[in-house]
């Protein structure tokens, strides 16, 4: 069942492909696309290992000529010191303008290389095949870029769209549990931010997807991409409706600073507390019922993910340096906290200048320390 989904954005539109098999027809989708017949491969080790002879072969067959950069794996990876590499690489590979870059790897690979192209010689393009499922269903599609500082997260990047994403389904099959449900946890976020009709489908069918099987994970891994390519084609730089996308983020993303972006708590278990945390505190504010809260949380619990801080490594934490790490979040305005927030499921909306205190009783209701 091949879908292809259209990200909307005038001269810079282009498609996102899902399939089985498409590292293995790689060559012929991609060759089009290279003016010099030339592409250099952006990946991390393990899908090296697991899954290059693949690629390699697939672009030899088709007449490209493909250079390897591989990085190690892991969030380390995605660093001022892993940019140098890759752009050092470039140079001494020779790209030019007319030359593509290829990102093979999971949501850390394809922000890095996708950062790495879109300064290279003042920017080139360049593609995805995204090799995780958080990958597919939300990083590869979009165009954030990004790498990590000590002062935080995704603080420098940039958007820079892609030519084309290859979402292969097959290449999922070699990811682990944990990996598989940290991806669930983006696609679950979907229905609750604006999809009822898919949450229902998702609480009758999640562990299907869990399991990979093949209707069920091309349907969510499909639905998540329109979700997502109708969100960026309206708000392509996250003026207003893209940000509905960071539902759980703010929460989620101040437990990752205290675990340190490792593996702790990966960024899908991160927004999996969030998104729960988000529908509990919707529900303290009076925005949505205790029942879509409970309703939502069970949805995620049943993925076998977190939906408590106290389930993560580390805790309690302290109120005040979780309400530090949320004020230094890329959505904070002028030190006011903003949240996205939902009058039920499905139905996510954006709150600016949210009270302070209002999330330290909050976060100390649910087990933070004082
Ligand atoms: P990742 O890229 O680190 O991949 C997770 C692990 O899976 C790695 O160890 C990797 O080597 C391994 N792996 C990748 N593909 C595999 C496969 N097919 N089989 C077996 N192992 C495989 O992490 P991720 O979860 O894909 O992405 C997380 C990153 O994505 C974070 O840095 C986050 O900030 C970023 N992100 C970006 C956006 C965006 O819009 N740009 C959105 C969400 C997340
Ligand atoms: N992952 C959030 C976004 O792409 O906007």
């Amino acid at each position: 069942m091949s879908r292809t989904i259209r990200v909307g954005l005038g001269a810079r539109s282009y498609d996102v492909v899902v399939d089985r098999d498409l590292i293995g027809r790689a060559g012929t989708l991609i060759k089009p696309l290279l003016p010099r017949g030339r592409t250099a491969v952006v990946c991390d080790e393990t899908v090296r290992r697991l899954h290059g002879a693949q690629l390699d072969d697939a672009l030899k067959a088709a007449g490209v000529q493909a250079s390897w950069i591989v990085m190690p794996p892991g969030e380390q990876t995605k660093s001022w010191d892993g940019l140098a590499e890759v752009s050092n690489r470039l140079l001494a590979l020779g790209l030019d303008r007319g030359d593509v870059v290829t990102a093979f790897g999971g949501g850390v690979i394809g922000d890095l290389a996708g950062f790495a192209a879109s300064i290279y010689k003042r920017g080139i393009d360049f593609i995805q095949i995204p090799t995780t499922l958080l990958a597919q269903v939300d990083s590869s599609v979009g165009g954030k870029t990004a790498i990590d500082t000590a002062r935080g997260k995704n603080l420098i990047g940039a958007f820079h769209q892609p030519l084309l994403v290859l979402a292969d389904l097959g290449v999922l099959g070699t990811l682990s549990d944990r990996e598989v449900r940290a991806g669930y946890a983006e696609v679950i976020k979907y229905g609750l931010l604006g999809d009822f009709e898919f949450f229902e489908w998702l609480e009758a069918n999640g562990g299907h997807v869990l399991q990979q099987r093949p209707e069920a994970l091309a349907h969510a891994v499909a639905r998540s991409i329109e979700m997502k390519a109708q969100i960026v084609g309206a708000d392509e730089k996250e003026a207003a409706a893209r940000a509905l996308l960071n539902l759980g983020h703010t929460f989620g993303h101040a437990l990752e600073s205290e675990t340190g972006y490792g593996s702790a708590l990966l960024h899908g278990e991160g927004v999996a507390v969030g998104c729960a945390q988000a529908f509990r505190f919707s529900a303290m504010l009076g925005h949505c019922t205790a029942q879509d809260a409970a309703r939502a949380e069970a949805g995620i619990a049943a993925a076998g993910l977190p939906t408590r801080m106290q389930q993560v490594k580390g805790a309690p934490f302290p109120a005040d340096r979780l309400i530090m790490h949320m004020a230094q979040d890329k959505k904070a305005e002028g030190g006011r906290l903003t949240f996205v927030l939902a009058k039920g499921i499905g139905q996510a909306f954006v709150a600016k200048g949210v009270d302070a205190e209002a999330v330290r009783a909050f976060l100390l209701s649910e087990g933070a320390t004082a």
